[in-house]
């Protein structure tokens, strides 16, 4: 064996026995880079007589052509199993399901908050806020509800304790007696003293009173809605409520009655009953109240929207009318979910959730039937 014989055999198992492209890429710079032996051996062909270098000439280019190629074979392997090795790691596994696993539900008050705001979007309604911790002006004075009266007695009020700046007093000199919102009417005022007429808007959220039973709960839920327009009456707001209660129930057999009543920011006012059938021992709304076991029962409150109100908010009540209402949410909730005791609402047990809860891509429509 020639010494060209021995240098071959030694660079082709070196090749051979590359395990990694970097690897393959030392033993290719070794024989065939600048400084390669290989080309070591090229550059004495020049220094060769003549007939040494008609024989040695092909062999170097030989070995040359072998190992070159046998870094090409061994490179496009590597190269091969590399792929190999990626493909067997980035697997997909095609068998999992296509929805995300569903944990977790919508809570029966915001699926009720939900189909309310998709019912009234329909009518021409948008959702207006306000604040929780509301001033006495906006949850009272101005709803016309002076100092004295007795309105706000009945109110179980949560108060704040005054907030006095650094120096004692009142950034505006104006002493306000802040409170727990006693309920959604201040977003009445709010509304009105910020928006222009045509107003229509419903106002859902949490509201506040000193008060716990099996149907009390010191936090609640209510909505409110508000219409103030040239020319509104009674029986738009018959009408509105009527098309409410039959969304929301999803049952055409609703039956109003409107109550004469008294709240202080409604003139006329009426409490709003519905009738209810027996159904299995159980009230169901709709349906006839004078057939066997069923009645009326109260749902919400509502009027036509006290001048003085419409005054105190810097509009002229002689332009302008509206209607009010106002609506306890989780009683809604109850009625048409069947609960029976409001405090499971907020004892966060997770059973209960799961069971009453509705899956969060179910959401509302009115061609779904509000509930889907
Ligand atoms: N704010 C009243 C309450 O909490 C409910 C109510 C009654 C709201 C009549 C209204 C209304 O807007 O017109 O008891």
């Amino acid at each position: 064996m020639t010494e060209l014989d021995t240098m071959r055999d030694h660079m082709l198992a070196a090749i051979a026995a590359s395990a990694s492209l970097d690897a393959l890429d030392t033993v290719r710079v070794d024989a065939l880079g600048k400084q390669g032996r290989i080309t070591q051996l090229l550059k004495t062909l020049g220094k060769m007589s003549p007939d040494e270098r008609q024989v040695q000439g092909p062999r170097i280019q030989a070995l040359r052509e072998t190992v070159a190629s046998a870094i090409a074979t061994r490179k496009a392997e590597l190269e091969r199993a590399d792929l190999d090795a990626r493909l067997a790691s980035e697997t997909l596994d095609m068998t999992l399901p296509v929805e995300p696993a569903l944990v977790g539900t919508i809570h029966p008050v915001s699926q009720v908050m939900d189909e309310l705001a998709e019912i009234f979007a329909d009518l021409g309604f948008a959702v207006a806020t306000g604040p929780e911790i509301e001033d006495d002006w906006h949850n009272f004075t101005a709803l016309n509800i002076p100092e004295s009266h007795p309105a706000r007695a009945m109110h179980d009020t949560f108060y704040c304790e005054p907030q006095p700046d650094g120096d004692g007093s009142y950034a505006d000199g104006v002493a306000r007696k802040m409170l727990l919102r006693t309920h959604t009417s201040p977003v009445q005022i709010r509304t009105m003293l910020t928006q222009k007429p045509p107003i229509r808007i419903i106002a859902p959220g949490r509201t506040y009173r000193s008060d716990s039973d099996a149907t009390h709960t010191p936090m609640f839920h209510q909505v409110e809605g508000l219409v103030i327009d040239k020319g509104i009456t009674l029986g738009h707001l018959k009408w509105t409520l009527e098309t409410f209660l039959k969304a929301f129930f999803e049952r055409d057999d609703i039956t109003l009655r409107l109550r004469p009543s008294y709240f202080p920011f409604t003139e006329p006012s009426a409490e709003v009953d519905v009738g209810y059938t027996m159904v299995k021992g159980k009230r169901v709304i709709g349906g006839g109240p004078d057939s066997d076991g069923g009645g009326w029962m109260e749902v919400l409150g509502s009027g036509m929207v006290h001048p003085k109100v419409i005054a105190a908010c810097g509009l002229d009540p002689a332009e302008y009318q509206g209607f009010a209402f106002g609506c306890g949410i989780d009683r809604l909730a109850m009625l048409k979910y069947g609960m029976d005791d409001l405090r499971a609402f907020f004892d966060g047990d997770i059973r209960w959730l799961k069971h009453y809860g509705f899956s969060a891509l179910d959401v509302p429509t009115l061609s779904g039937g509000v509930g889907a």
